[in-house]
């Protein structure tokens, strides 16, 4: 989705902000844009349609457009094409007011004939440009400044937006208006910045505000002062950000996506460690900086699981391993579903919604309905301080660190890693497994990392599989039971980043329908980790074989066996059949990566694709 930066400070804005905007681009974007202002000097603004590079050419670096405050701006479509018209920053008919703005303005229609008829014109299909003017407006109708301009627009405003605006008459400072969409403050001596995403200012301060919901910012040079609806001062604390620079950069690898795969042990392990304890004599897994008690988990008599795409993916591995260990019944839902149903909830049940980035806008509203029943609710999230890390009653945070590539890996990874951690913990209190079995899960799962790594070093057979089979159109990725769950993740790695066509199906569900498109070489990924279904997928992946289907397993080491069946195989190492998702997505991984590359595609930002998806 869109990307905000601002700075206000003593340097060059337009170096700072193109660099900032560079360390958004994974949240993809379609066109930029750049507003700087030199003292009381006019505020100019320079904006393309394309690759940040362009703005970059335009400006000569930021050359161009001397200035000390300025804002800028990645744009990802939503009201009206790709263009030079519809990129941000946007302007107010005589200039007043510039604005960039991440979100959608649910009533802009209604906003904009209203400002029509007040003799307003427009040169661009959006909905920011409505916002712009809308402030504009209201600046203008009472004389009040900006703070009383902001309020009486955010209280029109329906949606959701992050604002950066600048006021031609306050040359000294940029605004800061938030509901719904992130939106971070970051602070130093003389300096202040504003960004979506900590990635863009992780390199000049680790001194960080989140501007509530619903509130807003003055921004000046080393300063913020923050402002509620009612525009009275209001104190926000400011937070130290645990991330270390180089954290987002590349480090040597040709893409974040890889980079960010190979972490996946050392996050894996960062997430178990802060989970797991020890007294003298045993392990333990200690939930108490989540405040989820065991008489809560004791007393639940069933868990909902909310969220989208990969981490839709993560609940459905979750519900097998929490109702096996526990005996808790889960219910895994989409998101963007939950959020319209009328779901039954109440005392006794507990939301969990799962999000690397803490702001996917249909996870946040998911978590606010179960709020709104009066229910317990959990984030698993990544991102420290974002909105459902804020908004959900107990938070337990996945160490993965900054996830740049837009094809989640190492978040995946950890959050299968907090919600096995939640499984066997909630199997112990409840006295469902014995101290015996809950040492020996422990055992276990400390043993992941280590297995990533062994499944990790066999990358060169993935890489000389997809150079072979570049040309593939379609590929099934099928599994039963945690493989079925693996399966789906697998698959989309496959389909978001190299653009073949692939689908994930439960291995006995093939031959209803699905297995008519298996053809004459077509890749079907059968992933066979539990014991007692092994044979079961194997036949299953037969049937596709007498149909011409290529057939690639995913098994362990043990099941040498398979070598007589299959074309090809990836073996990894074996651990409890509860915990295989987190060994098993790591061939698929790197299947979708590499063929990504055969492609010769931009691995880490996919076409149409967004890194934290912020709107419906
Ligand atoms: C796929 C991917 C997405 C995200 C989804 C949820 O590789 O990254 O499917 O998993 O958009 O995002 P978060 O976890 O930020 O809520």
């Amino acid at each position: 989705m869109c990307g905000i930066v601002g700075y206000a400070g003593g340097k060059d804005a337009a170096g700072i902000l193109l660099e900032g905007l560079s360390k958004l681009e994974y949240r993809g974007y379609d066109s930029a844009g750049l507003a700087v202002r030199d003292g009381s000097g006019p505020v100019s603004v320079c904006k393309t349609k394309g690759r940040l590079s362009r703005l970059y050419e335009k400006t000569e670096g930021g050359k161009t457009m001397p200035g000390h405050i300025g804002i800028g701006h990645t744009r990802w479509a939503t009201h009206g094409e790709p263009s030079e018209d519809n990129a941000h920053p946007h302007v107010s008919d005589d200039g007043l007011v510039t604005g960039v703005h991440n979100g959608i303005i649910e009533n802009y229609l209604e906003l904009k004939d209203k400002l029509i008829r007040k003799g307003y014109c427009f040169y661009s299909a959006t909905d920011t440009e409505v916002a712009v003017k809308m402030v504009d407006y209201y600046y203008k109708k009472y004389g009040l400044g900006p703070i009383d301009a902001i309020a009486k627009t955010m209280v029109r405003m329906r949606g959701s937006y992050a604002m950066g605006l600048m006021f031609s008459d306050y040359p000294d400072e940029i605004w800061a208006v938030r509901k719904d969409s992130p939106l971070i403050i970051g602070v130093k001596d003389g300096e202040t910045f504003i960004a979506s995403d900590v990635p863009a200012i992780l390199k000049y301060t680790k001194k960080v505000y989140y501007i509530g919901n619903l509130e807003f910012a003055r921004i000046r040079p080393g300063e913020v002062t923050f402002y509620d609806l009612n525009g009275e001062e209001i104190k926000i604390e400011p937070t130290e950000i645990t991330w270390s620079a180089d954290a987002a950069e590349k480090d040597g690898y040709e893409h974040f996506m890889m980079k960010e795969i190979h972490e996946q042990p050392r996050a894996v392990k960062d997430t178990l460690h802060s989970l797991i304890a020890k007294d003298s004599d045993r392990s333990f897994i200690d939930l108490s900086k989540t405040g989820l008690t065991d008489e809560t988990i004791r007393s639940l008599e069933g868990i909902t699981i909310c969220a989208c795409g990969s981490a839709w993916h993560v609940g459905m591995s979750a519900q097998y391993v929490i109702e096996d260990l526990a005996r808790i019944p889960v219910r895994v839902e989409l998101a963007s579903e939950f959020r319209y149903r009328k779901p039954i909830l109440g005392k006794g049940q507990l939301v969990i919604v799962i999000s690397q980035s803490g702001e996917t806008a249909d996870s946040l509203a998911a978590l606010r309905l179960a709020k709104e029943s009066g229910t317990e609710t959990l984030g698993v999230v990544n991102v420290v301080g974002s909105a459902i890390a804020r908004e959900a009653d107990h938070v337990l945070y996945t160490l993965a660190g900054p996830e740049i590539a837009v094809a989640t890996t190492k978040a995946y990874s950890t959050q299968l890693a907090a919600l096995y951690a939640l499984a066997v913990k909630a199997g112990h209190v409840r006295g469902v497994i014995s101290e015996e079995q809950y040492q020996y899960y422990l055992d276990e799962l400390q043993k992941l990392p280590d297995a990533i790594q062994t499944a990790l070093s066999r990358k060169e057979d993935i890489q000389r599989f997809a150079a072979e089979h570049v040309a593939t159109k379609d590929v099934f990725f099928i599994g039963r039971n945690i493989d079925y769950t693996s399966a789906l993740e697998g698959s989309l790695k496959m389909k978001e980043i190299s653009y073949v066509h692939s689908e994930a199906y439960a291995a006995g569900e093939l031959k209803h329908g699905t297995i008519s498109l298996v053809e004459d070489g077509t890749p079907v990924i059968g992933i066979l980790t539990q014991p007692d279904l092994y044979e079961k997928t194997l036949s299953n992946m037969v049937e596709c074989k007498a149909r011409g289907g290529y057939l690639v397993a995913v098994t362990t080491e043990d099941r040498q066996d398979i070598l007589n069946t299959a074309d090809f195989v990836l073996f990894i190492p074996k651990t409890d059949p509860h915990f295989t998702a987190s060994v098993t997505v790591v061939p698929q991984q790197l299947l979708g990566y590499y063929m990504s590359c055969s492609r010769g595609l931009d691995v880490d930002k996919p076409r149409n694709l967004a890194k934290s998806v912020t709107v419906e």
